[in-house]
């Protein structure tokens, strides 16, 4: 989702520092942005020369410390409180005093993010949709210290990104998660039960209800581990048997079968 991310805030005009931690995540991503980016100039909706000049704004590194210049910078690590406290740690010190500090996270506390840094009333959430370039939504969320001028200048830079930001408090998985998620931890529930095949299930949804995608599908493109740690934090976070995961996501992911990112998740790819 970084690189989405990257070539949004590239393609809205904005320079973009793309940091991750090694040399090969970088190079995927980038790979993923001239892919995405693609498609617009094979529809005319974008010419070879805007192309470049997007592409020729976004500058990738491995030193966090390449960030220090930037007024916000929106973290998109792995969906672990640990390692995204650690971020959060590091980018509290390598940055300008004044800067935002916005997490993509799909359901971990923002007010745990912000108490790990000294400026909690500049730490928020900016939760962006897959794919970033395609949906208009970002869930902005405000932690227990987030301050009203951190929020206003999320929120102007969301719509400067052409999306539609709504606002929602800290509270375990957000309004996205805890609503999409448990419905896709229930229909791989239904799977495991035998109650019908993946394709029923997602047929069902899909002309039943409209849904783009069946959510068996859809978490394979989220990520099932993802999909997993979201269930977690919503287990852990109300303390509510609801939220149990279901043991077949469990063993997807012990599996190391993680969805499309991996090549096998409900479907193969
Ligand atoms: N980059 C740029 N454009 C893309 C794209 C990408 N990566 N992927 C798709 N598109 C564009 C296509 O070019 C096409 O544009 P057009 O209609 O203007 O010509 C349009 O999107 C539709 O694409 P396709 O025709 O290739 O395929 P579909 O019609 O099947 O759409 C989809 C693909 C947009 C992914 C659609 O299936 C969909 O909306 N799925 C549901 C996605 C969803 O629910 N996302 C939220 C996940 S939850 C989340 O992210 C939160 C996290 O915390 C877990």
């Amino acid at each position: 989702m970084g690189a989405g991310i990257a070539q949004v805030a590239a393609r809205a005009g904005y320079d973009v520092v793309m940091r991750d931690v090694a040399q090969e995540f970088l190079a995927r991503g980038m790979t993923a942005i001239d892919k995405s980016l693609q498609r617009d100039v094979d529809k005319d909706r974008l010419s070879t020369d805007e192309k470049g000049a997007i592409l020729a704004r976004i500058r990738t590194t491995t030193d966090v410390g390449a960030v220090s210049d930037a007024f916000i910078v929106v973290e998109a690590a792995t969906e672990d409180l640990k390692i995204k406290g650690e971020v959060f740690r590091t980018l509290d010190e390598v940055t300008q005093p004044d800067a935002i500090l916005a997490s993509n996270t799909s359901s971990i506390s923002i007010t745990k993010l912000g108490a790990v840094t000294r400026r909690p009333d500049k730490v928020i959430g900016m939760h962006f949709m897959n794919p970033v370039p395609v949906m208009k939504l970002v869930e902005v969320i405000r932690g227990a210290a987030t301050s009203d001028e951190t929020h206003r200048r999320t929120r102007a830079l969301a719509e400067k990104l052409g999306k539609m930001p709504l606002e929602c408090q800290d509270s375990p998985g957000f309004i996205s998660n805890r609503v999409l998620m448990p419905m896709i931890n229930e229909a791989i529930c239904a799977l495991y039960e035998g109650v019908a095949t993946r394709e029923s299930i997602d047929g069902i949804m899909r002309l039943g209800m409209n849904h783009p995608m069946g959510p068996l599908a859809l978490a394979d493109f989220i990520g099932l581990d993802v999909c997993l740690a979201i269930m977690n934090v919503l287990h852990d976070g109300f303390g509510d048997s609801k939220y149990r995961p279901c043991p077949l996501l469990k063993r997807y992911v012990d599996a190391g079968w993680l969805g499309k990112k991996t090549g096998r998740g409900f479907y193969e790819y």
